[in-house]
C-alpha cells in the first residue's frame, strides 16, 4: 500500500498546549488560518467527529479529500451527507480506516481534534505547529510532544510572528 506523508497540523497555546473551547479555537488569527487553508488545498485532511461538528461545522472543506472518524454519527446522516458531497466527503470508524482511505493521496493532513492527535502524534512523519503566545484558558489540550523531541522528532524550520510562531518538526526514526 502507498503510504501519504502523514502531517499533524495544529495551533496551540505556547503557555499550556491549550487547543480548543467549548468546541472552538480559543482565538482568531488569520493569517493562521489562511496558511492552514494554503497547506492543505489539494491534498487529504482527517478529522474526529467533534471537530468536524462544531468546528469545522459539518462543511468539508472544498479542495481536500475530508475523512472523518466516528462511531457515533448515524448512518441515514453520513448517507446524506455523502450524497451531498459525493467525491470528497468519507466517514470511517477508525484510524487505521482513515490511513488506509487517504492511500492515494501524497499528503494526509490530520487536523484535530485532541483526541485524534494523541492517538497519531508518533504515527505522524511531520508536525506542522503553531504556537500562540499569550494566556488562553480551554478545554482542549494539544497531547504533550515536548519529550519526543531530539529522541523521535526534531525541528527543521522555526518562522516568528507577531503573537505566534510556526514551527515544523520531522520525525527522525
Ligand atoms: N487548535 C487546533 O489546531 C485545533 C484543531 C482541531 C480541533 N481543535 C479543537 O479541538 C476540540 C475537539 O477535539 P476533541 O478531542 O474534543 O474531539 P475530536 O478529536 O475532534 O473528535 C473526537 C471524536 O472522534 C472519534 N474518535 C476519536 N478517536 C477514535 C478512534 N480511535 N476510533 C473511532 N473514532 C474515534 C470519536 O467520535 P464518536 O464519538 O462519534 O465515536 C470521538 O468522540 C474543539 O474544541 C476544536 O475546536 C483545535
Amino acid at each position: 500500500m502507498n503510504q501519504p506523508e502523514i502531517i499533524i497540523i495544529a495551533a496551540l497555546a505556547a503557555s499550556n498546549r491549550v487547543m480548543g473551547k467549548n468546541g472552538k479555537l480559543p482565538w482568531h488569527i488569520p493569517a493562521d488560518s489562511s496558511r492552514f487553508q494554503n497547506l492543505i488545498n489539494g491534498h487529504a485532511i482527517i478529522m474526529g467527529r467533534t471537530t468536524w461538528e462544531y468546528d469545522v461545522e459539518k462543511r468539508p472543506a472544498t479542495q481536500c479529500f475530508n475523512v472523518i472518524i466516528s462511531t457515533s454519527t448515524p448512518k441515514d446522516e453520513i448517507a446524506e451527507l455523502q450524497q451531498q458531497y459525493p467525491s470528497n466527503l468519507l466517514f470511517v470508524s477508525s484510524i487505521p480506516k482513515a490511513l488506509q482511505k487517504v492511500s492515494h493521496h501524497q499528503q494526509a493532513f490530520i487536523v484535530g481534534g485532541a483526541a485524534i492527535y494523541s492517538q497519531t502524534l508518533n504515527l505522524a512523519d511531520t508536525w506542522e505547529l503553531t504556537l500562540v503566545e499569550g494566556d488562553f484558558e480551554g478545554d482542549t489540550f494539544f497531547p504533550e510532544y515536548e519529550y519526543l523531541i531530539g529522541d523521535r522528532f526534531e525541528m527543521v524550520n522555526q518562522e516568528n510572528h507577531p503573537g505566534h510562531r510556526y514551527e515544523t518538526y520531522k520525525r527522525i526514526v
